[in-house]
């Protein structure tokens, strides 16, 4: 996807423009990104199969490519709806560069370009929090790694479950994505995949420069029908002065109902030569209550993607209510600067099953900035809860509590893909 050129900006007072990267600039592009991220500076370190799969922006100095960013084109689930959603990733200056605001005009540009692009929402993973919410992207999910010694786990039922289990390579891909969307259409925060994003970021990891296929095995039930699925890869790791570990990384599993769920489980923890398993799983995962000793699963809390209204109404628009939200409106007011489309008062209404955000006017019930509506929007944070911390403020405290029911999602959200 390309960005027309006239939606490049040139700031002539500091001699900065920004516009998309064209293909004279790739290479330049992957000596800032691989210098940025620590990565393969050579032209086997280059990550051509990223290269085509979003809009690229440059921020130019003088000529000279000074900051970067990418758009991935993608789509998110929820309660059966796919909103459009642009994936910010490869964010990175040049180090003589930094702390000039360089990459916060970029953001910022990136903002318009997604709304032209029509894709409501954005979201992003870093370490870099308040970078990214000082433009209004918000911490808006988390995902639970569970690790445990398969040796150790037990499943609490000892009947074998009816099925088989059987490995597939990436070319196999359509075999798993029907369950899938089976699993993810109806919840929160899981992408709409498709044909590439199953092969380039399923099947393999997005990042990993060798391209390198995950294993991926099925479940298929006992009249043959795939109703499960798992992704993982193996690693043997080297301690300093120690023998090496076997390590087994569940990326995803996907289990339609008990058989699978207790197919796969068993799969799993046939893995006996694995020191550890680690399972990247959603924070409700049921996994230590269907074994004998749920404390043998430690779990940690992971942070998983920042969340970004891009166009307000658009995204309102786009969003079902949950199942048991009432029909019902409060009004808020959001300050906006850096995409001004969407400050001043809203009513947000839920009726028939679908919410909607009209512009308002006059004293708003409830008032926050816009990051903090972002997690409010995906029910990452109940509007009451926002209220108690700072995060928002209420006029009316009765209009807090009917936000939360109106906000309501029926799965919090999942980060269920790294980007
Ligand atoms: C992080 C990075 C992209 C920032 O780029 P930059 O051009 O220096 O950022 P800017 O100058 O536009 O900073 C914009 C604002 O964010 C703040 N900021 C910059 N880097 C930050 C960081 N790492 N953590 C928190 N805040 C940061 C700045 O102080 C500035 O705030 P201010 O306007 O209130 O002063 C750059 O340091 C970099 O390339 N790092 C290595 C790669 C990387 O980590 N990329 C991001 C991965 S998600």
């Amino acid at each position: 996807m390309t960005v027309p050129p006239h939606r490049a900006i040139i700031y002539p007072t500091m001699a900065t423009e920004i516009r998309p990267i064209s293909e004279d600039d790739l290479e330049a592009t992957h000596f800032l990104l691989a210098y940025s991220f620590t990565g393969d500076r050579s032209q086997e370190g280059r990550l051509k199969h990223v290269e085509s799969m979003g809009t690229a922006l440059a921020l130019y100095d003088d000529g000279q490519m000074a900051a970067c960013l990418r758009i991935f084109p993608l789509q998110t689930f929820i309660h059966g709806a796919s909103i459009p959603l642009g994936g910010i990733s490869g964010v990175a200056c040049l180090p003589e560069h930094r702390r000039k605001g360089y990459v916060g005009q970029l953001l910022r540009h990136s903002l318009a370009v997604m709304r032209e692009q029509g894709q409501p929402l954005s979201s992003l993973y870093t370490p870099h929090f308040s970078l990214y919410r000082r433009y209004g992207w918000m911490a808006a999910s988390n995902a639970v790694s569970y690790k445990f010694k398969p040796k150790e786990i037990a499943p609490v039922s000892a009947v074998r479950p009816e099925g088989h289990s059987y490995r597939i390579t990436d070319e196999e891909w359509p075999a798993i994505a029907d369950v899938y969307k089976r699993f993810a259409a109806h919840r929160n925060g899981y992408l709409n995949r498709d044909e590439r994003w199953w092969k380039e970021a399923t099947f393999r990891r997005i990042y990993e420069s060798k391209r390198k296929l995950n294993d991926v095995a099925v479940w298929a039930n006992g009249q043959g029908q795939p109703s499960g699925y798992i992704v993982y890869h193996s690693a043997s790791e080297q301690p300093p002065d120690a023998p090496s570990i076997d390590q087994l990384y569940v990326e995803e599993l996907i289990a339609l109902d008990t058989n699978a769920y207790s197919g796969l489980l068993r799969y799993l923890l046939a893995h006996d030569v694995a020191a550890r398993i680690t399972w990247f799983g959603t924070v409700d995962e049921p996994l230590s209550l269907i074994v004998e000793e749920p404390d043998r699963i430690s779990r940690e809390i992971l942070d998983g993607f920042m969340l970004r209204l891009v166009d307000l109404e658009k995204a309102f628009a786009a969003r079902p209510a949950a199942t048991a939200a009432p029909e019902g409106a409060f009004t808020i007011h959001i300050s906006d600067p850096s995409a001004p489309w969407n400050q001043g008062v809203w009513r947000i209404e839920s009726s028939g099953g679908q919410l909607a955000a009209t512009k308002a006017d006059g004293a708003a019930d409830l008032s926050t900035d816009t990051a903090a509506f972002a997690a409010m929007y995906n029910g990452f944070l109940r509007p009451t809860e926002a209220t108690r911390s700072g995060l928002a403020e209420a006029s009316d405290p009765k209009a807090a509590a009917l936000a939360d029911r109106i906000l309501a999602t029926d799965y919090p959200p999942h980060p269920s893909d790294f980007f």
